[in-house]
């Protein structure tokens, strides 16, 4: 797949653990920044991976922040994004299974490296359950609506 990948300058120091991970597991890997530690607002990230997952031009996107839910609130104002942010294997399956989140985010500062390496590959690796198809369209009626 191709993974859409941003984080802001809390998450600069696992990015490239992150980005090398994503890779091992045989996925194309597109960076949308940060690239220093400098600090920097994470919606400007959180529009680029939402965008480049709406356009297809990702299959799903890696949104980390400090705490997960500055990125996953930027990153629902788009059209057509499920993202949502996981603290846990459990969470990081369900946020696929139930929720067909196109978008997985994370908190750096409340998680190791090790810990979101594994949250992805679950993420990744997850398929959604169709049983929770209606619940999905009734978001995207929301979306249509307000
Ligand atoms: C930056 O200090 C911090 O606010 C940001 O990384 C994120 O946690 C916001 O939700």
């Amino acid at each position: 797949m191709k993974i859409a990948f941003g984080c802001d300058h809390a998450g600069i120091e696992i990015k490239e653990k992150l980005i090398d991970f994503i890779k091992s597991l045989g996925h194309d890997v597109l960076d949308f920044g940060t690239n220093s530690s400098q600090s920097c607002d994470y919606p400007d990230f959180a529009l680029k991976v939402a965008q480049s997952v709406v356009s297809k031009a990702a299959d799903k996107g890696i949104l980390i922040c400090g705490t997960g839910i500055g990125m996953s609130i930027a990153a629902n104002k788009v059209k057509g994004i499920r993202a949502a942010v996981c603290w846990n294997k459990e969470t990081a399956q369900l946020i696929s299974q139930h929720n067909n989140a196109n978008i997985m985010c994370a908190g750096a500062r409340f998680a190791s490296v090790d810990d979101i390496c594994s949250w992805i590959k679950i993420f990744l690796e997850t398929e959604f359950e169709q049983r929770h198809l209606k619940r999905i369209d009734k978001i995207k009626n929301i979306e249509q609506q307000y």
